[in-house]
């Protein structure tokens, strides 16, 4: 407000004094730059303070930070506030300073478009606006006024559009400077008119098309940086005429062909980067003529052939990269000559042959010969590495297929710091001079075929960062010296033969961030110390001999089972038993995951719960495969409703102690609750009647009644024509199945039999099976959330994979199966009743059980494949994508039939599987977990019974799956 007053006051001022000092036009003339920089600062935040020194008091601008006068004629000629922190948008007032030649506002935070007027100032010569956040496209007129331009620079802005065709019209224009936008289009046709340009730098934008021809006409031009755009087609055929080019980078766009030959002109040419295109050929033979190349990086091309000898003409260059290419053939021998040679990178081609010794003779810091076929045939060891050479710094020779062993010198190589001899046939020990390598701080000899144990000397290596070792054949103890590596923060010790217990000096690495100790022989229990690493994120010690205890704390309290599995004799909350009781087959839970953790709780109470609730619902799916059995089941409804008269009254309306009843009285039933006090209500009418129906399945109807203690309860009626059991298999079936207690499995509380009548009595719940949920529930009041379809989902699994561990094979899961509490905790129901059949085949399993279209595994269909617990995981992953999608397995269109399974696979095949998720959740859904929940889905939908995970596996999955945050709530 003060400054919008003061300009006011400056401006009338101004108007007054005017006539007053028409002698002096200068000072009046002069007091407008002071008007102009007060706008523009007026218009800006400066929490720095910079611009303090800018008084609108002050007579001449020509003191102010930042702003330099022509001496001729007090004008300011000169802006520079580089990195000033200012905000806000460059302002119009700068059009006042009628003499600016230099505005130079880089490294600050104006934001904003580019006013289309912006060149009109003075006769601005140099304009550098770089390192902002200006936006916008750059005006389309911008540069019809730019006679005098020189410098433009827009570099490292949000900048959009095009590049103006009007950047033709700057003929003075030497520098330009468009880099790291977001400009696309083509490059204007006639910028290759501007025969003054010296420098164009447009890399790092989405610039598209061919590169014209006609480049040839700048002939001053020293830089041309084009990468990192979209350039397709070749390179201009007379680029080599610009004889003055020192520096090209056409790096990271899709540009062909072969390099034109007129390339080879480029003589003062240091700097040539053309990597990560689709350039073709042979590497030129005239590379050698480019006498002043410095870098040469031809990487990640389709170069192949031989590499030019003359390239040895080279004798400047102190980078050649040539890597990711299919150059064949060994180096050539006169690469000697490149003396100056620093870094040499040729990994991933297909040279062959030895390893040539003049490597190491020509002073080089850092070699990658990765990824080829090396070998070295000398045996016994890699010869070639000198052992006394001070300059190398990085030697990667990967992949390969040397083979020998170490050179035991190979601490002569004092300055080494990346020793990567991951992946050949290295054999013997690793040599006690490792520990001489003060510097080193990477060394990977991962994947070889090392032996001996690691030598206690590689405590010398005080700078080691990450120590790769997996796959060799190390034995021994892990020295516990490593405890002096102390900037050690990856350490790969797997699949090796390492025996003797884990050091607890392990536990003085305190920059430890992974640590894998897996697949070897170590045995022991885990040093409590190890819980102080704080910086721990992975500690893998699966497949050993651990034994006791897992530490408690820290980072332990959340490491994955995964990272323990493999150790029988580990005991602890994470393998999920204690100690020092030892489980035959734990189910691996973590029990830090919020679920699981009521889990146990809910466990804890299950004796007092399982006499009260209770039911199973079973609503009869569609069953197409067996109408015949359905016909019958309903005939026997009818005959049966006679038989039940004499047996219901004294079942069901006495109040008695019927599990007191007489056994073996065939008129009368007897009850068997087995958790003793539950009644029925006192007259209850007879429960097995129509109204009381709530569904029916392939085993019989389910009818819901009344506790006397006023619980509800589910009755399944069996269908006695498929149970020819004795009495006696029967009640010890029955009481089997009642043992089986979980908190995702419907309870069996009870049962009643007589020759002619079997009825189970299970918990009752009253919100309905999943598939009621899913798809009859129409009101969005009760539409299941994300986060509840996951719990769902894992509650399920959890579930089943406690049946497969009782080695019970469900064969009939569906959502009509499933039953959903109060808290949204999935219970499955109608499990083990298979064991009550006379016989097992493939036709009762198929037609008695397997009603329910979609959810059957195909294996079910042939009949000589056996049928095992993978036939559940069909049905889970099935139930999987049905809970995620909300549509049933199979949808009958008007004249189409949708298998989801078939649907959501193709949609993953087609990058959409993200619309498969149920729309009536609107989006409200974890990407992040839903697809790779679909991908667990259709794992476990595998047409292949080997291929679907098992249970406890797919509990694990799940659990990674969870996002960590949601987790917590
Ligand atoms: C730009 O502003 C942001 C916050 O608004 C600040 O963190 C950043 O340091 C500023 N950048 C410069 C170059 O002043
Ligand atoms: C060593 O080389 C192998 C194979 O090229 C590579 O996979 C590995 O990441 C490298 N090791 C390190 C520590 O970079
Ligand atoms: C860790 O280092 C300290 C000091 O060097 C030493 O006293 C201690 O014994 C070491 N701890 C273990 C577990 O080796």
């Amino acid at each position: 407000m003060k400054q919008v007053q003061l300009i006011l006051l400056l401006s009338v001022s101004l108007v007054l004094l005017g006539p007053i000092l028409v002698i002096s036009i200068d000072l009046s003339s002069f007091n407008d730059d002071v008007l102009g920089l007060i706008v523009f600062k007026a218009g800006l935040e400066d929490p720095k303070g910079k611009l303090s020194t800018w008084n609108e008091d002050d007579y001449s601008p020509c003191n102010w930070v930042g702003v330099k006068c022509d001496l001729a004629n007090n004008r300011v000629s000169s802006l520079v506030l580089d990195g000033f922190s200012l905000s806000g948008h460059i302002d119009r007032g700068l059009l006042r300073l009628q003499f600016l030649q230099i505005l130079s506002l880089s490294r600050n935070n104006f934001t904003g478009t580019i006013a289309p007027d912006l060149l009109s100032i003075g006769d601005l010569q140099v304009v550098d606006l770089s390192e902002n956040n200006l936006y916008g496209p750059i005006p389309d007129g911008i540069f019809q006024q730019c006679w005098s331009l020189r410098v433009v620079s827009f570099a490292n802005n949000n900048l959009t559009g095009k590049i103006p065709d009007s950047l033709s019209s700057c003929y003075s224009l030497a520098v330009v400077n468009f880099s790291s936008n977001q400009l696309h289009g083509e490059l204007p046709s006639g910028m290759w008119f501007l025969r003054g340009l010296q420098s164009i730098d447009l890399s790092n934008n989405f610039l598209e098309g061919e590169i014209p021809e006609g480049i040839q006409n700048l002939i001053d031009l020293r830089e041309l940086r084009l990468g990192s755009n979209h350039f397709t087609g070749r390179v201009p055929e007379h680029i080599g005429d610009c004889l003055l080019l020192k520096l090209v980078d056409f790096s990271d766009n899709s540009i062909s062909g072969r390099l034109p030959e007129s390339m080879q002109k480029l003589t003062s040419c240091t700097f040539l980067s053309l990597q990560g295109n689709s350039f073709t050929g042979g590497i030129p033979h005239w590379i050698g003529e480019m006498k002043s190349l410095e870098v040469l990086d031809l990487s990640a091309n389709r170069f192949s052939g031989w590499i030019p000898k003359s390239i040895g003409n080279l004798d400047l260059l102190s980078r050649l990269n040539l890597s990711r290419n299919q150059i064949t053939g060994n180096l050539p021998e006169l690469m000697v000559n490149c003396i100056k040679l620093l870094t040499l990178d040729i990994s991933h081609n297909h040279l062959a042959g030895h390893l040539p010794s003049w490597i190491f003779r020509m002073g080089l810091q850092s070699v990658s010969l990765s990824g080829n076929r090396f070998s070295e045939s000398n045996y016994p060891s890699l010869t070639s590495i000198p052992v006394s050479f001070h300059g190398l710094q990085v030697l990667d020779l990967s992949s390969n297929a040397f083979f020998g062993q170490l050179p035991s010198g190979i601490g002569g190589l004092s300055s080494l710091q990346v020793l990567n001899l991951s992946t050949n046939n290295i054999s013997g020990s690793i040599p006690m001079s490792i520990g001489e390598l003060k510097s080193l701080y990477i060394l990977d000899l991962s994947d070889n075929k090392l032996n001996g144990s690691i030598p206690s000397e590689v405590e010398g290596a005080i700078s080691l960062s990450e120590m790769r070792l997996q796959k060799n054949f190390l034995g021994g103890r892990i020295p516990a010296q490593i405890e002096k590596c102390s900037e050690l923060t990856f350490l790969n010790l797997s699949h090796n033969k390492l025996i003797g217990s884990i050091p607890s000096a392990i536990a003085n690495l305190t920059n430890l961030q992974y640590a894998d100790f897996s697949w070897n022989e170590l045995s022991g229990s885990l040093p409590k110390e190890l819980t102080n690493l704080s910086n721990l994120f992975s500690f893998n010690v699966s497949y050993n001999r651990l034994q006791g205890e897992l530490p408690v704390g820290g980072f332990f309290n959340t490491i994955s089972p995964l990272s323990v599995s493999g150790n029988p004799l580990l005991c602890g909350s994470v393998v999920n038993h204690s100690c020092p009781s030892v489980h035959p087959k734990p189910i691996v839970l973590n029990p830090n995951s919020s679920y699981s953790n009521s889990g146990s709780s809910l466990q804890n109470n299950h004796h007092k719960m399982m006499l009260s609730i209770s039911v199973i619902i079973a609503i009869g799916a569609a069953i197409f495969i067996v109408i015949g059995v359905v016909v019958v089941t309903v005939l026997n409804i009818h005959a049966r409703s006679s038989m039940l008269s004499s047996a219901a009254p004294f079942v069901f309306s006495g109040g008695e102690d019927y599990s007191g009843s007489p056994a073996n009285d065939p008129n009368y039933g007897k009850l068997v609750m087995f958790s003793g006090d539950a009644e029925f209500v006192d007259g209850a009418h007879n429960i097995l009647n129509k109204d009381s129906e709530i569904g029916r399945g392939g085993f019989g109807v389910v009818y819901c009644t009344v506790l006397r203690d006023g619980h509800c309860v589910a009755i399944k009626k069996l269908t006695v024509s498929t149970l020819t059991k004795s009495q006696e298999d029967f009640e010890r079936e029955v009481k089997m199945l009642g043992k089986i207690k979980h908190q995702n499995l419907v309870a069996l509380e009870g049962y009643y039999w007589t020759p002619s009548l079997q009825l189970l009595i299970y918990e009752y719940l009253a919100r309905g099976s999943l598939q009621k949920l899913l798809h009859d529930d129409d009101s969005s009041k009760n539409l299941l959330s994300w986060r509840q379809r996951f719990k769902i989902i894992l509650g399920m699994a959890k579930g089943l994979a406690y049946l497969h561990q009782m080695e019970l094979i469900h064969y009939n899961l569906k959502s009509t199966n499933v039953f959903i509490d109060c808290s949204d905790e999935p219970k499955i129901g109608d499990f083990g009743l298979v064991r009550l059949l006379p016989m097992l085949d493939h036709c009762v399993l198929s037609s008695k059980i397997q009603s329910a279209l979609g959810y059957m595994a195909p294996e079910f269909a042939c009949r000589t494949v056996k049928i095992t617990e993978k036939c559940d995981i069909y049905s889970f992953g099935i139930l999987i994508l049905e809970v995620v999608t909300g549509k049933r397995p199979v949808e009958y269109m008007e004249d189409d039939v949708v298998v989801l399974c078939d649907k959501v696979r193709s949609a993953l095949d087609d990058g959409k599987v993200e619309q498969c998720v149920d729309e009536k959740l609107k989006g409200n859904f974890a990407a992040e977990e839903a697809i790779p929940v679909i991908k667990l889905g259709l794992v476990c939908a595998s047409q292949v019974p080997s291929n679907r995970p098992d249970m406890a596996e797919v509990i694990n999955i799940l659990e990674l799956i969870q996002c960590p945050s949601e987790e917590l709530q």
